[in-house]
């Protein structure tokens, strides 16, 4: 039998919708998936020739070291410096993940005893509040709502639920909305963690991926944010390597030996060819990273264009890969994903499967082509909606 902390995980509605699809398939449909989280283009040629060459070196065959290779942390050092101006400590302000899924997985283990609170977003990445329950923590949703530009407000927090929180998630620019931060919200954010002394454990995964010249900043760009900041990072959007499980940790270095001491008990590092072909992502010209984000930049304005003739309430993002689009009236986001996927055979995400919050919307994630995307705006226009 399971045990109670794994019963206590919510069901995953995303394994529902799946099933959903593959039955559609099954008839004959061809269905167009908006759902999927997962870049469609491949890893850029450059990396893929240094994995090829790092591969090859039998010192890379060995366990690499836990922290990850220092050459790798320099290099994510350099990388913070060039794209967000903050500058890191690679020996100690560095450490290598296994996909930032990983280690924000793995950081309530090291901060949470059993009955303490997490503050997490609603609606959300599940992993923060899976990664807290499997701590045997209790996650607190905070709601994020359209009318505050899907930000959080610090005072809806109990005095009782801050003063036993241990960690706080956030995450910018968020999926499954796409709103992004700013300054002044992450200066509220680091001034509500030091005066509650919880450590605010920052996911930015599609921190790169983002619009029309917006730069989307790091929370350590703040004043005192490294007291008790730690942030997720990832290659797996930047540069399309989701497949190849590689992230990193940065910010205040005492909160990272905690998550370090809980990754040497469970997991042996990242392959160093994984790391090597990295070091050689993240030193590549910036124009790589605006390449990836011109595709979704182009896919976004014929999404969003397309949904706006057809009546649909939505805005266009200035980040992430997802367009978080309100469902018509009479419809949950359950009932409008069965429509559409009924209907036309497209398939997106309900917005309640990221939590209550969530409800009112669906998510369309900008991973298919500009011709698929037009197909899709075509379909829509023949069902009533
Ligand atoms: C908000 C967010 N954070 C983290 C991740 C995890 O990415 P990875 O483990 O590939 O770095 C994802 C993946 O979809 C995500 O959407």
């Amino acid at each position: 039998m399971f045990s109670e902390r794994l019963n206590r995980l919510p069901k995953y509605l995303f394994a529902e919708i799946d099933e959903m699809k593959r039955k559609k398939i099954e008839e004959g449909v061809d269905v167009i998936d908006f759902g999927v989280g997962d870049p469609d283009l491949p890893t850029p040629k450059h990396i893929v020739e240094a994995m090829k060459r790092a591969v090859e070196k039998p010192e890379n065959h060995k366990y690499p070291s836990y922290e990850g290779m220092l050459e790798f942390r320099q290099a994510v050092a350099e990388f913070y410096e060039r794209r967000k101006g903050v500058k890191l400590d690679p020996e100690r302000e560095v450490i290598a993940l296994i996909g930032s899924k990983e280690g924000i997985a793995h950081l309530p283990l090291a901060y949470v005893n059993d009955g303490d609170y997490t503050i997490v977003p609603d609606p959300a990445y599940p992993v923060y509040y899976a990664g807290t329950i499997l701590a045997d923590g209790i996650p607190y949703r905070i709601p994020l709502r359209k009318e505050n530009g899907f930000l959080p407000d610090f005072d809806e927090i109990p005095s009782d639920v801050a003063k036993k929180a241990k960690i706080m998630f956030l995450n910018y620019p968020n999926n499954p909305t796409s709103a992004v931060a700013e300054k002044e919200f992450i200066k509220s954010a680091v001034d509500f963690c030091i005066d509650n002394n919880i450590i605010l454990a920052h996911d930015f995964a599609y921190g790169e991926i983002t619009f029309d010249g917006y730069r989307a900043k790091s929370f350590l760009e703040v004043d005192n944010a490294f007291e008790v900041c730690i942030e997720f990072n990832s290659l797996s959007k930047t540069f399309n390597m989701t497949g190849w499980r590689i992230g990193f940790a940065v910010g205040n270095s005492d909160i990272l030996k905690g998550l370090l001491k809980v990754k040497t008990n469970v997991d042996s590092g990242v392959f160093q060819a994984v790391q090597e072909a990295s070091i050689t992502a993240l030193r590549s010209d910036d124009s790589v990273i605006e390449g990836i984000c011109k595709v979704y930049e182009k896919r976004r304005n014929v999404l969003v264009k397309g949904l706006k003739e057809l009546g649909l309430n939505v805005e266009k993002p200035k980040a992430t890969f997802y367009v978080w689009c309100e469902v018509p009236e009479g419809y949950t986001s359950v009932e409008f994903t069965k429509k559409l996927l009924d209907s036309a055979g497209i398939l997106v995400t309900p917005g309640v499967g990221f939590g209550e919050h969530g409800e009112g919307f669906v998510r369309f994630a900008l991973t298919r082509d500009v011709d698929t995307i037009v197909k899709a705006v075509e379909r829509l226009k023949n069902i009533e909606l």
